[in-house]
């Protein structure tokens, strides 16, 4: 069976959004990164103990680290894949953030293969749990060496690749080259995940037709939008992919409001909710004026308020409530 998994998406990616996801078909989901410096040093710091929390429904979890010095990224690994709470260790290759890279952790590991070959031996010699890693195609288009890299790490003992089809230097710009993903998985022989602008069914269907991948991971495509896992299964088993009605969307939001202000101080989960109400409600009519007046709330009681009154005007004005969300980008203002 094709794994459909969650991305690890800094600033997005805590337990209730995961939880969210898994409830509609994800099987495996990554933490959000955490540095393995940082924990080494501070393992108990608010920030860092918050990143590592895992809500005991979650079924597959896998915990992302970042690094680029050896004995931090061996000792993180080694204490946290004993701690009980995640099924493996992903070790982050590919996150072209500038003081990320630039420094030679995330995707900067892969303009250093050496130190990207220690790294990877001592976190798969030190860990109890199974060691992936997620890389990019390599710094440039005139420096790919994602080939290289999957068979080092294949060397190494890794157990399972994502690529993400893109280099350091294009960031998020551009079209995942998944001719890329397709030729690793044509060269290594453990699982390869692919990702990159999987946004809907069809994206999943023609992007793994392309690589015969052993699962897809999805990242921006799933903002606001955990139902695209079960519309990437249903396309998968031959079914029409179903899109939630606005009242279904809008009780999921809440699930997940709730869920974060029963876990985080109040003013904390109404700032971080916005971001994630303004996906939810991407592609609904009138969605732009919600958005500027919850950015300005604070009492999170007013914003559910707001929302359904939303719904509820919607419903009665008898037009669909929800439009594609590709057609969706053309009615934002
Ligand atoms: C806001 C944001 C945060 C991200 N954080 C991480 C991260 O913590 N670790 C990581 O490996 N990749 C991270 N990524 C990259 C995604 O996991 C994914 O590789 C990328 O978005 C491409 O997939 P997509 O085209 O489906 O969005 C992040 C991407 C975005 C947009």
């Amino acid at each position: 069976m094709i794994s459909l998994r969650l991305a690890p998406l800094a600033g997005i990616t805590d337990w209730p959004f995961r939880l969210l996801c898994f409830e509609q078909g994800c099987d495996c989901a990554y933490t959000e990164m955490v540095s393995a410096m940082g924990y080494v040093y501070a393992p108990r710091q608010w920030a860092t103990v918050t990143l590592l929390t895992r809500d005991p429904r979650e079924p597959k979890l896998i915990l992302q680290l970042f690094g680029k010095d050896p004995a931090l990224m061996e000792k993180a690994a080694y204490t946290l894949s004993r701690t009980g709470t995640y099924e493996g260790i992903d070790i982050n290759m590919g996150c072209p953030a500038h003081k990320v890279a630039a420094s030679g952790e995330g995707s900067g590991l892969m303009r250093q293969p050496a130190l990207a070959r220690e790294i990877m031996e001592r976190v798969v010699k030190a860990s109890a749990v199974p060691v992936s890693v997620k890389m990019r195609l390599g710094w440039d288009a005139e420096h790919i060496n994602v080939l290289e890299i999957a068979h080092m790490a294949e060397d190494c003992g890794v157990s399972e690749i994502a690529v993400h089809g893109r280099t350091k230097v294009q960031m998020y710009a551009g079209a995942a080259d998944w001719f890329w993903i397709a030729r690793v998985k044509e060269s290594v022989h453990i699982p390869v995940i692919g990702n990159g602008d999987i946004f809907t069914a069809q994206d999943a269907l023609e992007k793994l037709q392309a690589s015969h991948v052993d699962g897809l991971m999805l990242a921006r495509g799933a903002l606001g939008n955990p139902w695209l896992f079960a519309q990437i299964r249903d396309a998968l088993e031959g079914r029409e992919p179903r899109t939630p009605s606005l009242r279904e969307t809008v009780t999921v939001l809440m699930r997940h409001y709730d869920m974060l202000l029963g876990w985080k101080p109040e003013h904390i989960a109404v700032s971080e909710m916005r971001k994630h109400i303004a996906w939810y409600l991407h592609g609904v009519r009138g969605a732009a004026q919600i958005r500027n007046r919850v950015n300005t709330m604070k009492d999170p009681n007013e914003v559910k308020e707001l929302l359904w009154s939303l719904v509820d005007e919607v419903e009665s004005s008898g037009e669909p409530s929800v439009v594609a969300r590709e057609e969706a980008a053309a009615h934002e203002d």
